[in-house]
């Protein structure tokens, strides 16, 4: 099979043809396209009629599944969730502030996969940030600031009783479940080397990231605003416009990501997995 690569020419982000995801991958093609994945960090391979079954295949291929707490598999899918959202929904848009998957793990997934099923006319796009671009052209001040930081990350402000998707969260079409074990920590470097190319980048942000061990609050969350702006700016983004049957594979060790809205009116329908964190 013969890939073709067409990168996004923003910050990170690349097109993908020339490959049928409805079939199972050859070990060439796989490492061909974990190749391109590390260069890139965001694939994504248009007109792909994939079921959950070849879905599955797919995120298996590229290290197995990683563990999704807090929203629940879809019916008869241990591995599948769905990202969705009613045409006259009110709540607040699911994963709307820049976040990695899961960062408050242990042992975060390495990437993400997210099939388009249903995609509105408009809206709905999925940004992505370039971490290793974000650490690369950072101020020599800042990063003397941030050089040696263990972060401290959290599910706590999204999935605990009292957060964002907790108990006030009201008329959501997504089955979140919110619970006390999202009061957890958990210690990563800010500043990290890639685990698979060794790449030094910025890991997780403001969000998920609840502060930095050895520093008080009154330190630790001026810092994480000011991060926040910094490892969200325009020239470190690619801004993905869905198309339906559509997978979109990212690299959570590279890159942060967000939802956006503006798609009122319209439904919007994908099915999500996880890859397990890279073993070497
Ligand atoms: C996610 O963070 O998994 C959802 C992204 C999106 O809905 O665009």
């Amino acid at each position: 099979m013969t890939l073709t690569i067409t990168p996004s020419g923003q910050a990170c982000g690349a097109r993908v043809t020339g490959v049928d995801l409805t079939r199972p991958l050859d070990p060439g093609t796989v490492a061909e396209i974990r190749s391109a994945w590390l260069d890139h960090h965001v694939l994504a391979f248009p007109n792909q009629k994939m079921n959950d079954d070849d879905l599955e295949r797919f995120t298996f291929s590229f290290g197995g599944f990683g563990d999704d707490p807090f929203i629940r598999p879809i019916p008869g899918r241990e591995h599948i969730i769905a990202v969705k959202r009613g045409a006259h929904e009110t709540a607040p848009i699911f994963a709307e502030n820049w976040h990695s998957d899961w960062s408050f793990q242990a042992r975060p997934p390495a990437g993400t996969c997210l099939f388009s099923i249903t995609i509105p006319a408009v809206g709905g796009n999925t940004e992505f940030s370039n971490q290793h671009a974000a650490l690369d052209a950072m101020p020599v001040d800042l990063r003397a600031r941030v050089e040696g930081l263990q972060a401290i990350h959290s599910a706590r402000a999204g999935y605990a009783p009292q957060g964002m998707y907790g108990a006030k969260d009201k008329n959501r079409s997504m089955d979140i479940r919110s619970g006390d074990e999202a009061l957890e920590t958990q210690l990563h470097p800010f500043i990290r080397a890639h685990p698979e190319t060794g790449r030094l980048g910025l890991f997780g942000c403001a969000g998920y990231i609840i502060g930095f061990e050895g520093l008080d609050d009154d330190e630790a969350l001026p810092l994480l605003y000011e991060l926040i702006h910094w490892q969200g700016r325009e020239e470190f983004r690619y801004t993905h416009v869905w198309e339906p049957d559509m997978l979109v594979m990212w690299d959570n060790r590279s890159v942060l990501h967000r939802a956006t809205g503006g798609y009122d009116g319209h439904d919007r329908l994908l099915h999500r997995t996880t890859i397990a964190a890279w073993d070497g």
